[in-house]
């Protein structure tokens, strides 16, 4: 065989090894999966990875190839995450609340933890309309906006395995509630008025807010919405005084809380 035969040879039967080793890896991530959710062990462990990381590192010390190592297993370890959470959300999670309450930022953490996808509702329709939600409003008033709300919803029961942030007016049409329930979760983030308005304040992309910025009418309107958010929710989570990713740890451990209550009481 010709030399360069020979090494393209080689590097097929290197290619199978490698298949075959991704694979009994893979089998191992869904193996933990499920020991941790029978055991109820947290199913995200940062520590653990930072852990695996250092060892990795450790191990390549002087491997002439370290730096291409690295950012192969950087591959892996986000692939792993999707398999997680491919075992553990196969569905779209809605994430409703308040103006404020952190759906946005929430979203975009779970979004990295899970690597799964993530839509910001609020952002398809100023893409679909080409204009800002403040004009929609001015131009056309919020019946309409309501209107854009509910269709871009129905659209996004195509997604699969996605982190819906929906804006903090989606409950306020009933049918939006069914719409988000038929292939997803409901996560309701609460916040405290006075903590909306910290969070709230020097915006001016919230109509509603505009001519309102205060914690009496926030606290108002958020009364009047409080029992649709509770209604349309699976499952709440507080969101004040916790960092993001104490938030979103809670959501995961909730959700798979949730779902194991379903199935039993499905079973
Ligand atoms: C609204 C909330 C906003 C946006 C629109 C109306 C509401 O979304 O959809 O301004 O009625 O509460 P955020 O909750 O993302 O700010």
């Amino acid at each position: 065989m010709d030399r360069i035969e020979e090494i393209r040879d080689k590097i097929g039967q290197c290619d199978d090894n490698i298949i075959e080793q991704l694979v009994a890896r893979m089998r191992c991530i869904q193996d933990i999966i499920e020991y941790k959710k029978e055991k109820g062990i947290p199913i995200l462990q940062p520590e653990q990875e930072k852990k695996q990381e250092d060892n990795l590192k450790r191990k390549l010390g002087d491997n002439p190839f370290e730096e291409e190592m690295l950012d192969i297993f950087k591959y892996i370890v986000k692939n792993s995450r999707r398999i997680q959470a491919k075992a553990l959300f196969n569905y779209n999670i809605f994430l409703i609340g308040f103006m404020g309450a952190g759906k946005s930022t929430v979203a975009r953490e779970l979004k990295k933890q899970l690597e799964m996808n993530y839509v910001e509702m609020d952002q398809l329709i100023v893409e679909q309309r080409g204009m800002a939600i403040t004009d929609i409003f001015e131009e056309y008033g919020e019946t309409y906006f309501r209107n854009l709300e509910s269709n871009v919803l129905i659209e996004l029961q195509k997604r699969k395995q996605t982190i819906v942030s929906c804006g903090g007016g989606i409950v306020v049409r009933e049918d939006n509630k069914d719409h988000m329930k038929k292939n997803g979760r409901v996560v309701f983030l609460t916040a405290t008025p006075n903590t909306v308005y910290e969070r709230v304040k020097n915006s001016t992309e919230r109509p509603i807010l505009n001519n309102n910025m205060n914690v009496e009418f926030i606290s108002q309107l958020l009364e009047k919405r409080r029992a649709l958010y509770e209604e349309a929710a699976d499952i709440t989570v507080a969101t004040d005084g916790k960092s993001v990713s104490e938030i979103c740890d809670e959501i995961v451990s909730e959700l798979i809380a949730y779902d194991l209550r379903l199935n039993k009481k499905e079973s």
